[in-house]
């Protein structure tokens, strides 16, 4: 390995496109069991998760969050399975809080262990929280999770993490045909006037596991349609280039929800994500089929510069566009990688 040579200033792919947000999951095991990422069939009480060894540890998550960042990333998004099952993980955010150029550190929980550990998040320099929940109605939301939780935990954490001083929070639904779409309008009525945006997200057809059909897809435009019809609203333009979710305001002014597009209005051309499994996988795309293994190197004294070299030479090759692909071929054939091994 040639250590001498420096890292290109602005590292671009194939495409022009910048590393900006890198998406860690700290842990692969989560206690829901949400039919469309791990369905409990699959993911029975026998099931081989990672052992602890094989799981990046903290220092490797701090050392590796330190090299993107000289890369050019400027904005973390801590995913699982469930984050908060990973101990340690308020030691861990301190120290990225401290990388300079890390301006946002966001996570996305279903909220089950939040409340107790929210005001230690805080503290210790996490920025924002997206909850997961994808109904009020708790038979519903009961099918949506694998009956492991029930709404009232989830909405409890919420509070608790708005008065521990998250005044942005945000909730993720996934919208599912005949499972829970009848109930995306309560759910943005009840946000509405609570400061927190909703954000729907189209059902997608990632990992292998959760027997994904198009059919089961609500689009962007009739989730739109359906809210819009009781409680109107308007676009509005996006806050950065390349976000994910599409933003609409209430007409009266009071907040905003997004939908994630990604199966109807795929937003490759500025994807600026790559994302880190539990175990050390590098990925440059949600539907992976390529990963390449940074454990190893962290672990078998490869410098940090010869590191930075491995992650900047794959992302210098990066063509990756899958959802774009994608609509043209209803569903390509391949095998990526599972959710809850990325975090979505
Ligand atoms: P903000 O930083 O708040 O804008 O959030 P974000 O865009 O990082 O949001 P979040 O992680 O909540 O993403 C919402 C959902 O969009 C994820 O859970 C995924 O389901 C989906 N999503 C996020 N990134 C990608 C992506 O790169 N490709 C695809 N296809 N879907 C994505
Ligand atoms: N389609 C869309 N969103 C999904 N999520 C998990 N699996 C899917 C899927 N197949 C969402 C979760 C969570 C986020 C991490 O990704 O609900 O909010
Ligand atoms: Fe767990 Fe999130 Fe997957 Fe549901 S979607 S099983 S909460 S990791
Ligand atoms: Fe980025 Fe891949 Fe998602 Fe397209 S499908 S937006 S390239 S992660």
């Amino acid at each position: 390995m040639n250590n001498s040579a420096s890292p290109p200033l602005t590292l671009r792919d194939k495409f022009g496109r910048p590393m900006r947000d890198l998406r860690i999951s700290v842990m692969d095991k989560c206690n829901f069991r949400c039919p469309y990422c791990m369905p409990a069939e699959i993911f029975g009480a026998d099931y081989d998760f990672l052992p602890n060894h094989q799981l990046l540890s903290d220092d490797e998550l701090i050392r590796l969050a330190h090299l993107f960042a000289e890369l050019g990333v400027t904005k973390l998004r801590i995913t699982g399975g469930e984050p908060l099952i990973r101990p340690n993980l308020e030691k861990i955010i301190a120290a990225w809080a401290e990388i300079p150029t890390i301006d946002d550190i966001a996570m996305t929980t279903n909220g089950y262990f939040l409340k107790p550990v929210v005001q230690r998040l805080k503290d210790a320099g996490l920025h924002r929280i997206t909850v997961s929940l994808d109904s009020l109605d708790e038979t519903v939301f009961s099918t949506m999770n694998g009956a492991k939780s029930s709404v009232s935990r989830v909405l409890e954490a919420i509070e608790a993490s708005q008065a521990a001083g998250f005044d942005n929070m945000k909730v993720n639904c996934v919208v599912k045909r005949g499972v829970n779409d009848h109930t995306i309008v309560d759910l943005a009525r009840y946000f509405k006037s609570r400061n927190v945006i909703v954000r729907y997200i189209e059902y997608m057809d990632v990992g292998n596991l959760n027997g994904w059909r198009l059919d089961d897809v609500v689009t962007a435009e009739d989730i739109f349609k359906r809210i819009d019809a009781e409680l109107p609203l308007e676009p509005v333009p996006p806050n950065y280039r390349g976000e994910v979710a599409n933003r609409y305001r209430y007409l009266d002014g009071e907040n905003e929800i997004g939908i994630v597009a990604s199966v109807t209005k795929p937003f490759c051309g500025d994807c600026t994500r790559v994302r880190l499994s539990a175990a050390g996988e590098y990925y440059t795309c949600l539907f992976g089929t390529n990963q390449l293994d940074l454990r190893t190197p962290l672990r078998d004294g490869t410098s940090d510069q010869g590191l930075k070299e491995i992650i900047a030479g794959v992302w210098s090759q990066r063509v990756d566009r899958y959802s774009e692909l994608r609509t043209s071929f209803t569903r390509l054939p391949r095998k990526g990688a599972e959710m809850y091994r990325l975090g979505g």
